[in-house]
């Protein structure tokens, strides 16, 4: 390889997106888990460039950051007042003085052109030896899109903006996707001429096709074969369709791994999130973040896993969970909220309106009904009866409960933290256990039952129970006396 074909990669992330109405910045909107343009830089990255430039100005600090910690390596460029593609370029150009390879700009807002399309466009690119080579796609819908317009025999001869398109230009369906690779020298020489009269008062990019062309300097296009991918994101509508058509993606990718995916128009994947074969996803369940999914798992419907750790046959039904661990043949759900760092060990139970935080359950331990359990080390092969709560915070601080091996407790116990229960113990029902219990003991804390035989009829004469209550002792006598 010779030096002219060294590649630099700029991506163009200054713009404000003024489409979205957003607080933040566009391109730090996110599809599948992952800001816009870190889809952006990872494509960029996996064509390993000797530099990537990334151009900033509109929330400049908020952006740089972002884009140094997704991509540690690249370097950022300020765009001045000056708008407009084409000065976004002229300004990351600055940082590749000298630079004779070729540049392969990208938007920050187009995140799911695919690497293999990128190194079919540099190809393209360099066998053709034209000055610019750019990405068009056929769409049915072309608005919003700067149009390709071709000459008689279909060479490009410029782009035009959507805005400052006659109605006939308009019409046309082949867009710029907003992607091209140039050879750095004419770039730069043709950039000193894009001026900014146009409808936007901008300095178009785009523009400078039409003086290379002028120039005779060759000018090539490349049709995408998938338009989907090409599709820019200007508004909170192209973000959703953007949002699908990865999510899309990313099911197919884990199904030809050996995921079963019900229903993948409900299911959805973060990039970031990793599955093992034979894991079975029902309808309507989010896998996000740094999910992992081991052997076996079956996770759904309506559950929504964010951070989380999924072990080999463990189940999960109707739940939210966020940065829990769910071990190996665990059953979760249905209707169970697992917080930060909920632990649930292997062969455990968390069931039905069970909500666990900050909480280790020991392997084979159970925690089946309308629990709380909060701060607290449950050892193996415990069950806590229906209706469980640990009082962790007494109002200043919170503490922690400690669960030995063995303990059954009764229903509706109240363990008030910091309490320890010893290996074996068991509680009565509803118990509020305020003192430690020792291993092997029964804790009981609440007083024996009285009955006062009549009270009924007594206190309620009259009423529908006291005649229910006086037919049912006559009954009770009559039965007694024979
Ligand atoms: C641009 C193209 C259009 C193409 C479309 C594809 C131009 C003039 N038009 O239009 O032909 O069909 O993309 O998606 O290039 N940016 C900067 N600095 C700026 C302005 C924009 O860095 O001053 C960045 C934005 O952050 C964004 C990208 O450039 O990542 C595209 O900007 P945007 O304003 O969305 O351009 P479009 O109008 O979509
Ligand atoms: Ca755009």
């Amino acid at each position: 390889m010779t030096s002219s074909t060294e590649l630099a990669v700029i991506v163009l992330a200054a713009g404000q997106g003024t489409r979205m109405r957003s607080r933040i910045p566009k391109i730090l909107h996110a599809v599948g888990g992952r800001p816009l343009v870190g889809h952006v830089l990872d494509t960029a990255a996996s064509l390993d460039p000797s530099r990537i430039v990334v151009v900033v100005r509109h929330e400049r600090d908020l952006v740089a950051e972002t884009v140094t910690e997704l991509a540690p390596g690249v370097v950022i460029v300020d765009q001045d007042e000056i708008p407009g593609t084409g000065r976004a370029v002229e300004a990351a150009l600055t940082a590749l003085e000298g630079f004779v390879g070729d540049v392969l700009v990208l938007s920050g807002d187009v995140p799911l052109l695919e690497s293999h399309t990128l190194t079919e466009l540099i190809e393209t690119h360099r066998s053709g030896g034209t000055a610019v080579t750019l990405l068009t796609a056929r769409v049915d819908d072309p608005r919003g899109y700067g149009r390709v317009i071709r000459d008689d025999v279909d060479g490009v001869r410029r782009i035009v903006e959507q805005k400052d398109a006659t109605a006939e230009e308009a019409a046309v369906t082949e867009i710029n996707v907003g992607v091209y690779v140039f050879q750095a020298t004419p770039l730069r020489d043709q950039l000193g001429r894009v001026g900014t009269a146009n409808a936007q008062g901008e300095k178009y990019l785009t523009d400078v096709v039409a003086l290379l062309r002028e120039a005779e300097l060759g000018v090539a296009a490349s049709v995408t074969g998938d338009a989907a991918a090409a599709l820019g994101v200007n508004d909170r509508i192209q973000l959703s369709e953007a949002g699908r058509t990865l999510n899309a993606r990313t099911v197919r990718y884990w199904q030809r791994e050996g995921v079963t995916v019900i229903d993948p128009a409900t299911t959805w994947i973060d990039v970031t999130a990793v599955l093992a074969p034979d894991v079975t996803l029902l309808p309507n369940t989010h896998v996000r973040g740094a999910t992992v999914i081991a052997a076996g798992a079956t996770v759904g419907p309506d559950t929504s896993l964010v951070d989380c750790e999924v072990g080999e046959d463990a189940t999960i039904t109707r739940t939210d969970a966020t940065l829990a661990v769910v071990e190996a043949g665990a059953t979760v759900g249905p209707f169970a909220y697992l917080r930060a760092n909920a632990r649930v060990g292997v062969n455990g139970k968390v069931g039905t309106f069970v909500e666990v935080k900050n909480s280790s359950i020991g392997e084979g331990s159970k925690v089946p009904h309308l629990s709380y359990i909060g701060d607290t080390e449950i050892g193996r092969h415990v069950n806590l009866g229906a209706g469980a709560i640990t009082a962790n915070y007494d109002d200043i601080t919170k503490h922690r409960t400690v669960i030995g091996d063995e303990v059954h407790s009764g229903s509706h116990n109240v363990f008030v933290a910091p309490v320890t229960i010893g290996d074996g113990a068991k509680t009565g029902a509803g118990a509020v256990i305020r003192k430690d219990v020792p291993a092997g003991a029964l804790a009981l804390s609440v007083a024996p039952q009285r009955n006062i035989e009549g009270w009924v009829e007594k206190n309620r004469p009259g009423t529908g129970a006291a005649d229910v209550a006086a037919r049912a002792r006559g009954e009770q006598e009559a039965r007694d006396g024979s």
